[in-house]
C-alpha cells in the first residue's frame, strides 16, 4: 500500500497505535498531504477553565473496597464496566476453538471484599451453560446486558476465596468501540483468530471482572484444529497432541488486566528469537511469512535492551508480536500483554520504517499500561503518554533511521486540550499520545535526563503489578522533585491551553 493512500485513509480509520503510525505518516516531511493537515499555530480561542484543585478520581484501591457487590467498578468514563465486591486473583480459561465458535469453561479464583449473596461478572453474548461455586451448582444466574449475575448456593463471606466455574459456548461477537471505528473483541478470520479488546472487549470471550483495577494471573488452555497453532500470553507450559487437535497451555504468571488478555489461533508459526536476559522472545507470524518480516522484528532485542536500561527490568517472562489479518483498518497495533498485535499492513514496504516505531511504542506499553495499569480509564494519558515518549525518544536517539527523525517538540505549538475531563469517545484522541508525551518531555527537560529515567523506574517499581492514578503520579513527582515539579506536571495535564515546552538543558 502506498503512503498516499495511507495518508488519505488515516484520519477516518484511526485506531490506537494505528494513530501512532499513521500520525507518523502525516508527519514525514516528504508527505506534503500530511503536514498541511495540521494546524501550525496555537489556537487563540478563549479558554478560561482553570485546573481543578481537587482530584475526585483518586479513589481508594479496590482491595480496601467494602461496598456491597455491584455491577460496576465505579469508572466514571464507563459506568457499566467491571464489578465491585470481589477481587479476582486468577483466571483459568479452557477454550476449545475447533469447529465454529468457542466451547469453553472459565474458572475464576476470587476473594470476597463484601458478603457475596450475589455478584456480577461481565460477559457479552455467548451462552452460559452452567455455573458452579466451589463445586456446588449456583442457586441461580441471569443475564442482563453485559452483566452475568450469579447467586451462589450460600453467601461467600468477606475474605473467603471461592472458585467460580462458568461453562459457556457460542460465537463471540464484536462490540462497538466508543473511541474508534473498529469493533472490539475476539476476531474470527478464515485462517486465524485474534483479540483486540482495549478498552471494553475482554468480556466478549470470557466472563471477567472487566476493568483494569482488578488484575489477575491467567492460565489459558486452548485447543485448536490439527496443524493449527495457539499463542497466548506468557510462557508455553505444555503442548500436547490430541487425537483430533492440539492443546496449548499458556501461562501468564504476572497480573494482567482483562483488556490485555489475548490469544491468537490458526495458521501461525510460533517463531523464537534469541532471548534477552531471562526474557524469551517469541512471535506469532502468519504461516508463509517472509525473511523481510523476520528482519523487521530483529529490532525487538535492541528495544528490550534499551528499555530495560531506561525503565528497569522487563516485567514479564516473554515478549513478541502477533501479525494479524486486519488490513482493512490500516496500521493498527495493540499492546496485548507479552504479545502485541500488529496489523499485517505495517509490514508492507512503504510502511516498513514505521513498523519499528510502532514496535517501540507497543513494547514500552509493557511497562506503562500493562505492568502499571490505569486505575481508571481517564488515566489513559499515563499509558499513551509514556509509550509515545519512549517511542519518540528511541526514534530520535537510537533508531536505525534517526537522522530522519524530527523531535517531539514539533508538537509544542499545536493546540491539544487537557488530558483529564473528557468524554469516552476521546479516550484515544491524539492528545493523549502527544500532549501526554510532551508532559513527560517537559518534566524531563526540567529535572534532567537521568533523574527523569530514575523517576520512570521508581514509578514502575512502586506500582508495577497494580494499577495507578494520575494523582499517584503527581505524588511521586512531588516526593522526588518537589512541589514546583508537581505543579508543572499538573499544568500540563489540566490547563486548558497547553503550556510551553521548556528548552532542552545543555
Ligand atoms: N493502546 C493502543 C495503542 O497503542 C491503542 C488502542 C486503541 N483502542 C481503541 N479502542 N481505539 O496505541
Ligand atoms: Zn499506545
Amino acid at each position: 500500500m502506498g503512503r498516499t493512500r495511507l495518508v488519505a485513509g488515516a484520519l477516518a480509520l484511526l485506531v490506537g497505535a494505528c494513530t501512532t503510525s499513521t500520525e507518523q505518516a502525516r508527519d514525514r516531511p516528504t508527505s506534503t498531504a500530511s503536514t498541511s493537515t495540521e494546524p501550525t499555530t496555537t489556537s487563540t480561542t478563549a479558554r478560561t477553565r482553570t485546573p481543578p484543585t481537587t482530584t475526585p478520581w483518586a479513589t481508594t484501591p479496590a482491595t480496601t473496597d467494602t461496598r456491597p457487590a455491584s455491577d460496576s467498578a465505579g469508572d466514571p468514563l464507563f459506568p457499566g464496566l467491571g464489578n465491585s465486591g470481589y477481587d479476582v486473583e486468577h483466571y483459568e480459561l479452557h477454550l476449545d476453538t475447533r469447529g465454529s465458535g468457542l466451547t469453553a469453561t472459565a474458572t475464576l479464583t476470587l476473594t470476597a471484599l463484601a458478603p457475596l449473596e450475589r455478584f456480577n461478572l461481565d460477559l457479552v453474548g455467548l451462552t452460559v451453560d452452567a455455573i458452579t461455586v466451589d463445586g456446588n451448582a449456583a442457586a441461580d444466574f441471569s443475564r442482563s446486558g453485559r452483566e452475568l449475575v450469579v447467586q451462589p448456593a450460600t453467601t461467600i463471606a468477606v475474605g473467603a476465596t471461592a472458585r467460580v466455574t462458568i461453562a459457556y459456548h457460542g460465537e463471540p461477537e464484536l462490540i462497538d468501540d466508543p473511541s474508534g471505528p473498529v469493533g472490539l473483541g475476539w476476531y474470527e478470520r478464515s485462517e486465524q483468530s485474534f483479540v483486540l479488546a482495549e478498552p471494553l472487549g475482554g468480556a466478549t470471550w470470557f466472563p471477567a471482572n472487566d476493568h483494569p483495577q482488578d488484575k489477575a494471573t491467567f492460565d489459558l488452555r486452548i485447543i485448536v484444529e490439527p496443524g493449527d497453532v495457539a499463542v497466548g500470553p506468557g510462557i508455553l507450559a505444555a503442548r500436547s497432541e490430541l487425537p483430533d487437535g492440539t492443546a496449548y497451555l499458556w501461562q501468564m504468571r504476572q497480573p494482567m488486566a482483562t483488556y490485555l488478555a489475548s490469544v491468537v489461533t490458526g495458521r501461525f508459526d510460533l517463531v523464537e528469537q534469541a532471548p534477552v536476559g531471562a526474557t524469551q522472545i517469541r512471535h506469532a507470524l502468519p504461516s508463509g511469512y517472509d525473511a523481510d518480516t523476520i528482519e523487521q522484528l530483529a529490532v525487538t532485542a535492541d528495544l528490550l535492551t534499551i528499555f530495560t536500561d531506561w525503565f528497569g527490568p522487563y516485567p514479564f517472562d516473554s515478549y513478541g508480536v502477533a501479525i494479524v489479518d486486519i488490513r482493512a483498518s490500516q496500521a493498527l497495533a495493540l499492546e496485548n500483554q507479552t504479545l502485541s498485535v500488529l496489523s499485517v499492513d505495517l509490514f508492507d514496504a512503504p510502511l516498513a520504517d514505521f513498523a519499528a516505531r510502532v514496535q517501540a511504542h507497543e513494547l514500552a506499553h509493557q511497562w506503562f499500561g500493562n505492568h502499571v495499569s490505569p486505575r481508571r480509564w481517564d488515566d489513559i494519558w499515563l499509558n499513551e503518554g509514556f509509550a509515545t515518549w519512549a517511542e519518540y525518544h528511541w526514534a530520535e536517539n537510537h533508531s536505525p533511521g534517526r537522522e530522519q527523525e524530527q523531535g517531539i517538540d514539533r508538537y509544542q505549538n499545536l493546540d491539544y486540550g487537557p488530558l483529564k475531563g473528557f468524554p469516552p469517545e476521546d479516550l484515544f484522541d491524539t492528545r493523549m499520545y502527544r500532549r501526554g508525551a510532551l508532559t513527560l518531555e517537559a518534566l524531563r527537560r526540567t529535572i534532567g535526563h537521568e533523574p527523569f529515567l530514575a523517576l520512570c523506574r521508581a514509578w514502575v517499581e512502586r506500582f508495577g503489578g497494580t494499577s495507578a492514578t494520575t494523582q499517584d503520579f503527581f505524588d511521586l513527582v512531588a516526593e522526588r522533585h518537589g512541589s514546583s515539579a508537581q505543579d508543572l506536571v499538573r499544568s500540563w495535564v489540566f490547563d486548558e491551553v497547553m503550556p510551553q515546552l521548556p528548552p532542552e538543558q545543555s
